[in-house]
C-alpha cells in the first residue's frame, strides 16, 4: 500500500515563496504563456497541499507551463483567499481551497472577501473523508472509549487543528458537542505540521483528512478510531465509520475546488477547467487518491457550475451551525 507518495515532478515547483509572473494585460486567447501559482491556504505536506501537487502536474502538462505550488498559511485559509481575490484577474493566480470556503463568512464576520462575489470557480476536485486519529500511545484504543475518556480528562486532554476555519477544527467541534466538552485546542499552520506532532506525542488527538492520515495509520505511526464518512473507506478498512462506532453526529467529509479572481475572463477559466477534467481522469491520480482514501469527484462536478452551487449550498448550510454554535476566528 502507498504511503504518502512522493509528488515531485518535473513540472511542479514546490516553494513556498516564489510567485510565478503575468500580467494584468494578458491576452486570455493566448493563455498560459507564463508560470501558474496554485496557492493553497495551509502548510506544506498537508492534505490541501496534497491533493494539489497531485493535479498540478496533469494540468501544468496540459497547459503546457509549470506550476508553482505556494503555501500562504494563516487564520483558517481565509490570508491566501485573500491574497487571490486581490490579484490580477488574469488566471496565473489560482486557489485551491476547501470547505472552508463556506465557512469562512459566518466564522469571520470582518472577511474582506466574498466567496462568492469575488471568485469565479474553477471546478470541484475531491471529496475527502476525515479520521479521527490519536499518538500511538494515546490510552483509548477505540472510538467508544474515546468519548468516556475524553469526557472525563477534558482539562487535559489536547485537540490539534489547523486553525479556526480549518476542516480538522469544524470535524473537533463536531466531537466537542457531541461528547459535551471544552477541550484545549492546538492550532497550527496545517494539519501537516499537527501530525508530525501526533506523531511525535506532543498532542493527544485530532481530525484529519485521509490524504494526510492514512499512511501513518497504516503504518502504525498514530492510532485510527474511526473514519467520518457515512460509508467505510477502502484504503482504511480497519477502521469504523463513526456512526458504526457510537458517534454518527460526527459525519464530515471535505471538499475541495480551485478558483480564480472574479473578474478572470471566461476563456481563462474554461482552459482551467479542462485542465482540470484531463488531471481528474489520469490513471496516475486516480491510483494515488485511492491510496489515500479518496477520489476525483466525477466529471460533471469539476465545472464552474457544479462547484458554485455546492458552495452556495455549504454557505447556506453551514452558516446556521456556525451562528448557533457561537464561534468565530475575530
Ligand atoms: C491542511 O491542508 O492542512 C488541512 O486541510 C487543514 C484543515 O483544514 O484541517
Amino acid at each position: 500500500m502507498t504511503r504518502r507518495t512522493p509528488l515531485a515532478a518535473l513540472a511542479v515547483l514546490a516553494v513556498t515563496s516564489l510567485a510565478a509572473c503575468g500580467g494584468g494585460d494578458a491576452d486570455p486567447a493566448a493563455y498560459p504563456e507564463d508560470d501558474i501559482t496554485i496557492v493553497v491556504p495551509f502548510a506544506a505536506g498537508g492534505p490541501t497541499d496534497t491533493v494539489t501537487r497531485l493535479i498540478a502536474e496533469p494540468m501544468a502538462e496540459e497547459l503546457g507551463q509549470q506550476i508553482v505550488v505556494q503555501n500562504v498559511e494563516g487564520a483558517g485559509g481565509t490570508v491566501a483567499a485573500g491574497q487571490v481575490a486581490d490579484e490580477d484577474p488574469d488566471g496565473y493566480q489560482v486557489l485551491m481551497h476547501h470547505i472552508g470556503m463556506s465557512t469562512a463568512p459566518a466564522l469571520y464576520p470582518d472577511l474582506e472577501y466574498s466567496p462568492l462575489e469575488d471568485f469565479k470557480t474553477i471546478g470541484l476536485v475531491t471529496e475527502v473523508p476525515m479520521t479521527i486519529v490519536a499518538r500511538k500511545d494515546f490510552e483509548p484504543e477505540t472510538l467508544e472509549e474515546l468519548v468516556t475518556y475524553v469526557g472525563e480528562n477534558a482539562d487535559t486532554v489536547t485537540l490539534a487543528n489547523a486553525g479556526v476555519g480549518a476542516a480538522s477544527q469544524l470535524c473537533g467541534l463536531l466531537i466537542e458537542e457531541a461528547v459535551g466538552v471544552d477541550l484545549t485546542e492546538v492550532p497550527y499552520d496545517g494539519t501537516g505540521p499537527a501530525l508530525t506532532d501526533l506523531v511525535g506525542g506532543q498532542v493527544d488527538f485530532m481530525c484529519d483528512q485521509t490524504t494526510n492520515t492514512t499512511g501513518q495509520i497504516l503504518s502504525g505511526d498514530i492510532k485510527g478510531y474511526a473514519v467520518t464518512t457515512p460509508e467505510p473507506v477502502e484504503a482504511l478498512p480497519d477502521l469504523p465509520t463513526t456512526a458504526e462506532a457510537g458517534l454518527p453526529e460526527v459525519e464530515v467529509s471535505v471538499w475541495h475546488g480551485l478558483y480564480v479572481p472574479a473578474d478572470t475572463p471566461d476563456e481563462v477559466v474554461e482552459k482551467l477547467t479542462d485542465a482540470l477534467a484531463v488531471a481528474l481522469t489520469d490513471q496516475n491520480v486516480i491510483d494515488q487518491m485511492a491510496d489515500l482514501g479518496t477520489t476525483p469527484v466525477a466529471e460533471d462536478q469539476a465545472t464552474p457550475d457544479a462547484h458554485t452551487a455546492k458552495l452556495e449550498e455549504q454557505i447556506d448550510s453551514w452558516t446556521p451551525i456556525i451562528e448557533e454554535a457561537g464561534v468565530t476566528g475575530e
